[in-house]
Formats: structure tokens, sequence, C-alpha cells
């Protein structure tokens, strides 16, 4: 009995704890902050700002160049320097010393001059603000009469977020030009909307290839949807059931002072990389006086080398670290930096005029200069595999006059045209072997490079250095290595005739994806024919051939094997190493993704992850799952948002053609993932259509695919996604309709629009069904139907169809699916 009171008193406290906690966050409304309407401002006026409660941010005119811009400033009282983490319009020019800028109904409204119109900064277009105010957190929010917010600071980041701040669906920042110019630099980081947070150079954005970082949040259950900053300093990736934390502020927290408070900031700096900064206060109370000191603290970066960021030097040009640890930007011997100047400086050649095309001899025409273990960016227009030895590299770059210059790396030669693009040096150990050989006209002297401390960096060496011995030496090395080709081509041939295709290796198999180890491994049918016992575990049979489970590596793998059927594998060898590499780019959560490959002779094999829990068809129509309807939306959106990559986002557009429930298959957290795409083009597409009526998957194939003549479009896709959508609301087979009776309801859709245009949705579920959601299943029947529609123009892209999905965008109701067939 006696732990009654101790119970209350605990409470009590509990309460006085939460009260104080609730009190504390609602005085940051406070009226002390509080800009009423009429209030101006102006840089050379009465009020140049208005300040927050606490003084630590400003919003205002600063200067910037000759002149001012508008903008929110962190103020850091002991170093005097002030720190701007918004700017309004910021790739306007400048304004003038007469500007003036006034809060109305309208918004915040910005006169460059006297007798000049004046300009809503983009703060909303409302007629209804009533007051604005700057708050500590950093936000400047206009509110209307009613108190609810009409525009704020927080919702358009310019190249910072602040505690408290978040960057949703497709929000992303820019970098800044110069540390005093913020206007839009080089550099954009986006939280894209399948999920991953990636960085990118500004104007280069679109493919996977120039992506320079992103963090790995694979393992998170659910996809994140925003990247968070939050007040105590945590930078996290949120999914809606856990989260990825890029700093963890509980893990290195030091001794925290009492008498200190910190603002956090995250910012997307000049350089590229992505930097968490924290801005310590300090107070002190004097006898008379509380001084407040600041401290700035770099707390983590994205990447320790700077280099790293694609586009961080120009073009041919290499990024490299000075004696100071700071990356630089240097030209390639024989190139000098362009006299337009761009940010970042890009490198021209030294002497434009080439006679590479004209000149017989083209022995005399070019030096080399080597970097070893040095990197470059873009993929090799060339790429000569097999047991090449660097000097047939070099001569053959040197016989190419297109070719800029080569990586050699282990008997393989990638040849570069320029400009040559991200060059770096890589010091992992992932790396080494690998030499950069940069085609140098020979007329030219090659300064040699400046003397380093640092073994670091390697140095270039000129290849040829004495003229006297020039012509002895070329006629040796040109003797030398024609017989090593000869020998090397001749032994190849008899020798391992039957392993050439061991060493065949995809033209941009180094670097797939965001990381070095996403590479596509080539294998042996013999490997493969040992990891899968002889292929005996059958699991599954697609359109393309049967998938044969299996176990590779030290640590025993599951991979699926997928053994392509002769009448696809009798494509020509290059062909098929051209869909392999274009499927190998494809990186995404709601894609099966490629491990390797095998081609030897008619064999041709594909290496998959191994997905656990087996295809979609299995879950929908084996009902040993009962999918709840926030399960089956999940699922619909996964299988959309793998379909919307391939469509928009992915470099080379992809459309599948054969998206049925067969082939989107399900791993451990339930996460559907689309296998087969980018293997239509492969086959015929008469052989697939009669391949399909065979599997009896023809139902899930557009109207205009059946018919011989017609183009397909991404449209198809969507057709096949709107059945697979239809199929997930009824759970069963679109042709298995066990209650249907009359011969005119066979067709699933016109079914399906027939119960859902008499209001007669709960005809489509099983009687069984308890806790129907019948919001999601309306929005997921309009939706489907609206995919179905026989009329390709109708049906609507996979990024509509997700919005709609989604509920963020209104779904008109869908006509008859066949409406306007004849
Ligand atoms: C601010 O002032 C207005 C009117 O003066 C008042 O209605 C409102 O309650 C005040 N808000 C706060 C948070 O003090
Ligand atoms: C604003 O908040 C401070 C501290 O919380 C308080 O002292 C002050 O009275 C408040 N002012 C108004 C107008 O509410
Ligand atoms: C300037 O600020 C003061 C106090 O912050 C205020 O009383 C005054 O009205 C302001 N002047 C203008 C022109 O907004
Ligand atoms: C800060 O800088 C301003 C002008 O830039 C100057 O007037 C002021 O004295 C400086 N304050 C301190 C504490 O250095
Ligand atoms: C801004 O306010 C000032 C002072 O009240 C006024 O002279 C000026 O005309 C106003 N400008 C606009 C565009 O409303
Ligand atoms: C940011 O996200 C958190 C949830 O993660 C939310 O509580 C908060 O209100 C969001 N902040 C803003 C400004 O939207
Ligand atoms: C914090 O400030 C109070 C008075 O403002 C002072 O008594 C105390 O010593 C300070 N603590 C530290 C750690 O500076
Ligand atoms: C206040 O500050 C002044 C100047 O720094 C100093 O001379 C004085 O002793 C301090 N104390 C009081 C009580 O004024
Ligand atoms: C950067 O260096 C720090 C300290 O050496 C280390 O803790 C961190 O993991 C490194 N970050 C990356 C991305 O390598
Ligand atoms: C290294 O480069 C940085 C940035 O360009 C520069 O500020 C620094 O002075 C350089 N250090 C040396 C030793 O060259
Ligand atoms: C290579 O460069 C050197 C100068 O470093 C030059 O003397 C020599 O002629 C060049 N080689 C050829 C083949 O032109
Ligand atoms: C660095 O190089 C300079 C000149 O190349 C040399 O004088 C100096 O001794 C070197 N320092 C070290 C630490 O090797």
């Amino acid at each position: 009995m006696a732990s009654m009171p101790v119970l209350l008193l605990l409470l009590f406290f509990f309460m006085l704890f939460t009260l104080e906690e609730a009190t504390h966050t609602t005085t940051e409304n406070n009226n002390s902050s509080v800009i009423p309407l009429g209030s101006w401002l102006s840089p050379k006026g009465e009020n140049t700002s208005w300040p927050s409660r606490s003084g630590h941010f400003a919003f205002g005119f600063y200067p910037q160049g000759s002149g001012f811009a508008v903008g929110i400033w962190l103020v850091s009282p002991s170093e005097n320097t002030t720190t701007v983490v918004w700017t309004a319009n910021r790739d306007d020019p400048a304004v003038s010393s007469k500007s003036m800028l006034n809060l109305t109904k309208q918004g915040l409204l910005l006169q460059k001059g006297k007798g000049d119109s004046a300009n809503n900064i983009d703060s909303g277009d409302s007629e209804s603000v009533y007051m604005a105010s700057m708050l500590d957190s950093g936000n400047l929010v206009l509110y209307d009469e009613d108190s609810s917010v009409v525009w704020q600071s927080f919702d358009h980041p310019t190249d910072t977020i602040l505690g408290g701040q978040n960057l949703t669906s497709e929000d992303g920042l820019i970098s800044s030009k110069f540390k005093s110019d913020h206007s839009r630099g080089c550099f954009y980081l986006i939280m894209q909307n399948d999920g991953n947070l990636v960085a990118y150079p500004l104007y280069n954005r679109f493919s996977d290839l120039d992506a320079y970082w992103a963090p790995d949040s694979w393992n998170l259950a659910y996809q994140p949807y925003q990247l968070s900053l939050n007040i105590q300093g945590f930078l996290c990736l949120d999914g809606s059931g856990d989260r990825l934390c890029l700093y963890d502020i509980n893990k290195n927290r030091k001794k925290s002072h009492s008498n200190t408070t910190s603002i956090y900031r995250a910012t997307l700096d000049i350089d590229g990389n992505f930097r968490l900064y924290e801005h310590q206060f300090h107070f002190e109370q004097g006898t008379n006086t509380t001084t407040t000191s600041s401290h700035l603290e770099m707390l983590w970066q994205a990447m320790n080398d700077t280099c790293q960021v694609k586009g961080f030097c120009g073009l041919n040009s290499y990024c490299t670290s000075n004696m100071s640890g700071d990356a630089v930007c240097k030209c390639y011997p024989g190139f000098i930096p362009s006299k337009t100047k761009s940010v970042p400086i890009d490198c021209v050649q030294k002497h434009s005029k080439d006679d590479c095309e004209s000149s017989e001899d083209r022995t005399l025409l070019y030096n080399f200069t080597h970097f070893e273990n040095m990197h470059w960016g873009g993929v090799p227009y060339s790429a000569i595999p097999m047991m090449m030895k660097m000097e047939a590299c070099e001569k053959d770059c040197r016989q190419d006059c297109g070719c800029g210059g080569a990586i050699y790396t282990n008997g393989n030669c990638h040849k570069y045209r320029l400009p040559l693009i991200y060059g770096r040096f890589q010091n992992d150990s992932s790396s080494t072997g690998s030499v950069a050989l940069l085609k140098t006209p020979s007329t030219i002297s090659i300064i040699s490079p400046p003397t380093s401390n640092d073994t670091n960096m390697p140095k270039p060496k000129v290849v040829f250095d004495k003229k006297k011995n020039l012509i002895m030496i070329l006629s040796l090395t040109l003797g030398v290595v024609s017989l090593i080709c000869l020998v090397i081509t001749t032994s190849i041939f008899f020798t391992y005739r039957h392993q050439v295709n061991r060493y065949a290796m995809l033209s941009e198999s180094e670097k797939l994806g965001f990381t070095e180890e996403c590479s596509l491994s080539s294998f042996s049918f013999e490997e493969l024919s040992k990891s899968t016992g002889g292929f005996s575990e059958e699991i599954g049979r697609g359109s393309f051939g049967a998938v044969y489970k299996g176990k590779i590596g030290d640590n025993n793998r599951s991979i699926a094997v997928k053994r392509l059927e002769e009448r696809i594998a009798d494509e020509g060898e290059r062909e098929f190493r051209a869909e392999i590499t274009a499927i190998a780019r494809t990186h995404h959560r709601n894609l099966v993704k490629l491990i390797g490959f095998c081609i030897e002779g008619s064999n041709k094999l594909l290496v998959y992850e191994f997905v656990s829990k087996g295809s979609l068809a299995n879950v929908l129509f084996e009902g040993e799952v009962k999918l709840s309807w926030k399960e089956r939306m999940k699922l619909a959106l996964d299988v959309a948002r793998g379909i919307l990559y391939l469509h928009e986002e992915c470099e080379v557009r992809i459309i599948h053609c054969n998206i049925n429930p067969q082939n989107i298959l399900m791993d451990e957290s339930w996460t559907a993932k689309i296998s087969d795409f980018g293997l239509a083009r492969l086959s015929k597409r008469g052989h697939s259509r009669t391949k399909a009526e065979e599997d009896g998957i023809s139902r899930y194939l557009a109207p205009e695919w059946q018919k011989e003549d017609a183009s397909v479009s991404v449209k198809a896709d969507i057709y096949s996604f709107g059945v697979v959508l239809l199929e997930i609301i009824c759970c069963r087979r679109s042709i298995e309709m066990t209650d249907i009776s009359s011969a005119d309801e066979i067709l699933f859709s016109s079914w399906v629009y027939q119960c859902f245009a008499s209001g007669q949705l709960n005809k489509l579920i099983t009687h069984d069904e308890k806790d129907v959601d019948w919001k999601i299943l309306e929005r997921m029947v309009k939706v489907g139907l609206w995919c179905v529609q026989d009329h390709q123009s109708l049906r609507p892209t996979i990024k509509n169809v997700i919005l709609m999905l989604e509920g963020l965008k209104d779904i008109p109701v869908p006509p008859s699916p066949a409406r306007l067939l004849e």
C-alpha cells in the first residue's frame, strides 16, 4: 500500500514535467517576435532586419557584392561573422541601398529602388497575410488571421537545413556559388521519391553515373521519406517505421556545458560536400553584463575526401590534394585553363590543331603520361578485354584519333574520349594496379609535376624522354609489343580456348551504380552449374527461362540463376551484353538486382540476388498470407515505384513489357521487387506473344501489344500494372472468377468496372473479409480502372499513378475500360 503515494507523486512530477515542456514549446510563438503588417525594412534605414527573440537569427538585408540581398542569417557574436542560411530569390542580382521591403497583406514586397514597382519575394501568393514572425529556430513564418501558416522559409530551403527542418520528397539543397555569393552553385542534394538521398553535380543530375554520394539506406524496412535535422542535432533519414541516422549526437556527445545553447545546421557546402555544423553559444554572467561567446564546430561530413565530389573539378582536369590536405584541381599535361571563367574551371588543349587524321605515322605524334591509381568518370567508348599489355593499350590509343586516354587495369584497356571528366586518385586498395594513360601531343614539353613530399600523390612520369634514343626505343617497343601480342593471342587461342569467356568483361563493369562494389561479375558455366548443384533446384519458370537456386562465394550467398532459353540466347553476344549492361546499371529497392552473368556459346545465364519470399502470384493466389489493405497499398506502391524508376529515373528508359505477378518477387521484409526487366528487347515480339498465351499471362498484355504492328510505349506497362493492381484487390486470378455467372462478365476489367459503376465494390472482395478499408479499396479500384483503359492515351503516367495511390492527386471517375474499343 505504501507504494501508492509514491506512484502518485511520480505521476505528479511527470505531469509537471510534461506541462513545463509544453509551455516551453509554445513560447516560440511569443508576441515579442511578432512583426505586424505595415512593418518595413531597408538596407540603410532605421530597421535593416527583424531579429528573432533570442537574437541568434535575423531576417532582412545583408550586403552582397556591391549591393544587398534579402535573407536569413545566423549571428555569431564572438567571431563577428554571420552565416547566411536562407536567401530570397537567390539568383536575382543584388539590390541597391534604396530598396525597401514591406510586410503587406500580399506577403513580403520588395521594391528595388525608388519608383520601381514592388515584387513579391518568393513568399507565396495570397491576400491573407496578417502577421509575420522570425522564430528562434531560424524559420520566417507568415501567418493569416487564424494564426495558420501561410508561408514559411523552412518549406523553401536553399543550401541549408536548420534544426527542426525537414527535406521531404523531391526537395533538394543547392550549394551556393561562393562563400560570399549565395546564388546557385554547382551541386545538388535531393531527397528522391524513391527514398534515396543523392548528391549530384547540378547540371548533370539525371544519371546514376554522375551521383557521388548516397547514404546506404537499403537495410531500412521502409523507404525513407525525408531527411530531418532535429533541434537536438540528430541528422537522420526517416522511414515510416525506422530511421537511419547519418549523425547520432548521443554517440558523439562530448560534455555539454550548462549556459550553452547549440544551433545545428546541415549545409551543402560550395565544394559539394554535405556537412553538419554546430554553433555553440555560451553565456557568461558578469557583474553587470552578460557576455555571449560563440563557437563553430563541424560535427560530420558526407565525404572525408572532397575529391570524391563529381564536378568539383572542371573538364580535362583532375583532383588531388595539396600539401595542406585540401582538394585542388589541376589541368592534365598538355592542357591549360580555359579562358572562359567557368566554375569550376575547365581545361582545354594547349594546341588545338591536331593532324592526327592526316598523319601517316601516329607513333611520333603522341607521348603518354602515366597516372597510377587514377580513376575517370563517364563511360569508356571502347573496352578491349583480355590479357593485353600496357604497351599494347597505349599503342591502340595512339593509333586511334578519337582516343583521349585510356585506363589500363589488369589486362583491360578502357579507352576514353575527350573531355575527360571526374578525374581523381583512388587511394583504396581495391583499385591498385590501374593506370591512366594520358595521351599528350609530343611536340610540347611536359612540365614536370611539382615535387611533393606527399607519397600518396603519384607522380606522373614521362615515358619517352631522350630524343636521341627515340627511334630506337620506338621500334624496339613496337617489336616487343607486337611479339607479346602475337604470343598472347596464340596462347589464348590454343590453350585457353574454352575459357575465353571467363575474361570477357563488360565495358562498364568497373563502375556501375554508386559504389565500386557494384560491379557485375562474369561467371563460368561450370561455376554456376556447381553452385546450383547441376541446376537441380528449380524455383520458378518465367517467360525467358527457368530459374534455379544456388549459393556462391565463401559466405554462401544465395543467388537465383536464370538460364535463358535458346530462342533468346541465339541473339548476338554483342546485343546481349548491351542489354545486360543496361540492366546492371539499374539500382533501386523495388527491382531485383543483377549480380552477374555467364556467356559460353549458347549458354546464357543471368545471376540475380535471391529474393526469399517467392512471387506475388504465390501471395495472391495460393492464399496462405492474408494481406491487410495497408499492406496491399504498400505492395502496389512498391511495384509502381519500381516501374517509375524504369520509365523515368534510370539512365536508359526500360519498358518492361511483361509485368505480371510471377515476376514480382517479395523479399524478407515484404518489399516487392520487379524482376525480368530489360529482357523484352532480347526476344522477338511474336515469340513472346505466343509464349504469353501458352503461359496464360496474355491477360496482362496491353491490347496494342497484342496487335502485330502497333508501336509499344511505356503505357503498355501501365496496362499490365493496372491488371496486377486489380488482382491485388481481388486476390485471385483475373480469369478465375468463381462468382461470375454470365458470359459477358468474363473480361476481368469490365467486370470490375461494372461492380464499381453500380456501387457494388463489396462484390470484389471475398465474403469472409473483415476490416475492409473502403477508402483504400475505392482508390485502388479507380486507379486500376484508369490503368486498364484500352486507349493508351487515357492511361495515366506512372508518376500520376503513384500520386493518385498516395492520395496526393484527385482521381476522376474512370470511364469504362473498353468504351473506345469497337
Ligand atoms: C499575441 O497577441 C495577440 C493580440 O495582441 C493575442 O491575441 C495573442 O493571444 C498573443 N499570442 C501569444 C502567443 O501571446
Ligand atoms: C515572451 O516570452 C518571454 C519568455 O518566455 C516572456 O518573458 C514574455 O513576457 C513573453 N512576451 C509576450 C508578449 O508574451
Ligand atoms: C523599427 O523597429 C522598431 C522596434 O523594433 C519599431 O518600433 C519601429 O516601428 C520599426 N520601424 C519600422 C519603420 O518598421
Ligand atoms: C564587427 O564588425 C563590425 C563591422 O563589420 C564592426 O563595426 C564591429 O566593431 C565589429 N565588432 C567586433 C566585436 O569586432
Ligand atoms: C513600404 O512602406 C513605406 C513606408 O510605409 C512606403 O513609403 C512604401 O510606399 C511602401 N512600399 C510598398 C511597395 O508598399
Ligand atoms: C519534421 O518531421 C518531423 C517528424 O519526423 C515532424 O514532427 C516535424 O513537424 C517536421 N517539421 C516540419 C517543419 O515540418
Ligand atoms: C551559468 O550562469 C549562471 C548565472 O547566469 C552562473 O551562476 C553559473 O556559474 C554559470 N554556469 C557555468 C557552467 O558557467
Ligand atoms: C560594470 O562594468 C564597468 C565597466 O566594465 C565596471 O567599471 C564596473 O565595475 C562594473 N560593475 C558595476 C557594478 O558597475
Ligand atoms: C571520416 O573520418 C572520420 C574520422 O577520421 C571517420 O570517423 C569517418 O568514418 C570518416 N568518414 C567517412 C565517410 O569515411
Ligand atoms: C591548398 O589549397 C587550398 C585551397 O585551394 C589553399 O587555400 C591552400 O593555401 C593550399 N595550400 C598549399 C600549401 O598550397
Ligand atoms: C615526349 O616528350 C619529350 C619531352 O618530355 C619530348 O622530348 C619527346 O620528343 C616526346 N616524345 C615524342 C615521341 O615525341
Ligand atoms: C620536401 O621536399 C623538399 C624539396 O623537394 C625538401 O627540401 C624537403 O627536405 C622535403 N621534406 C621532407 C620531409 O621530405
